[in-house]
């Protein structure tokens, strides 16, 4: 498949975070004792950033369908941000959609330590309702990533749980795609910087964020979506 204009976007941007995430460059341990670290870098994350002005300038409307519904992956940091960049690129915002995750290892600045992350859903034009889901929240697991060392599966780092586009595709309509995907998808299009493209489509990185070159490694295909047993 390779679509001009799409009805359902998933887009998962590449966000700016400290050295752990916080703004500040805190970060806490178990206890929660406050640590005060890496005030100042930009990034530690294992793949080039992009600040919030360029995360908005990527041409998401030129490849939006009239119908057409948006899907934006944001953490805590960037949730009034991300409300803006839905209307900027030319959707309403509609609802909020929640991953829990059960707390996990250091967390990140702030005092309450972030256990979810959110899908904006905006929209433009009108989308068939083809049926409605009864909840806006899933506790999902942690997604195990591909890189397996001495043996031990690993968390992967910023992976989200295929489940959310199983659901996605159970409302949302063809042709879809995903942007800033890390792996194929069987009948979406996909874009990023890992995936080999279906699209082009500009997007510039902060280099004052020590971003460094892009990394072309691929992870596995995906198989078709399945129902997961923890939702
Ligand atoms: C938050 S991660 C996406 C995670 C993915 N949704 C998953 O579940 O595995 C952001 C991705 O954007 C990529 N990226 C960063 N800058 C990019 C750029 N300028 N163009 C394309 N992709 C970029 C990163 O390499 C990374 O793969």
């Amino acid at each position: 498949m390779c679509a001009n204009k799409y009805q359902t976007i998933v887009v998962d941007p590449p966000w700016q975070y400290g050295a752990w995430g916080g703004s500040s460059g805190n970060y806490y341990t178990k206890s929660g004792a406050r640590w005060k670290s890496h005030a100042g870098r930009v990034s530690e994350m294992k793949y080039p950033t992009m600040s919030l002005v360029d995360i908005e300038k990527l041409p998401v409307s030129s490849i939006a369908a009239d119908n057409c519904e948006l899907y934006l992956w944001v953490t805590q940091r960037y949730l009034p941000a991300a409300f803006r960049i839905v209307e900027s690129w030319g959707f309403k915002y509609c609802q909020t959609l929640t991953w829990c995750k059960r707390p996990r290892g250091l967390g990140q600045g702030g005092v309450y330590c972030p256990t979810t992350e959110f899908i904006i859903l905006g929209r433009r034009g009108r989308m068939p309702k083809v049926r409605r889901v009864d909840t806006t929240w899933w506790l999902v697991k942690r997604p195990l990533g591909p890189s397996v060392r001495k043996g031990e599966s690993r968390y992967s780092h910023s992976t989200k749980p295929e489940v959310f586009q199983d659901i996605i595709e159970t409302v949302s309509e063809p042709p879809r795609i995903e942007l800033f995907a890390r792996r194929e998808r069987h009948g979406w299009d996909v874009w990023g910087n890992e995936v080999p493209c279906s699209i082009e489509l500009g997007a510039q990185n902060n280099m004052e964020s020590g971003s460094t070159a892009y990394n072309t490694q691929r992870d596995a295909i995906v198989p078709p979506p399945k129902v997961p047993a923890d939702v």
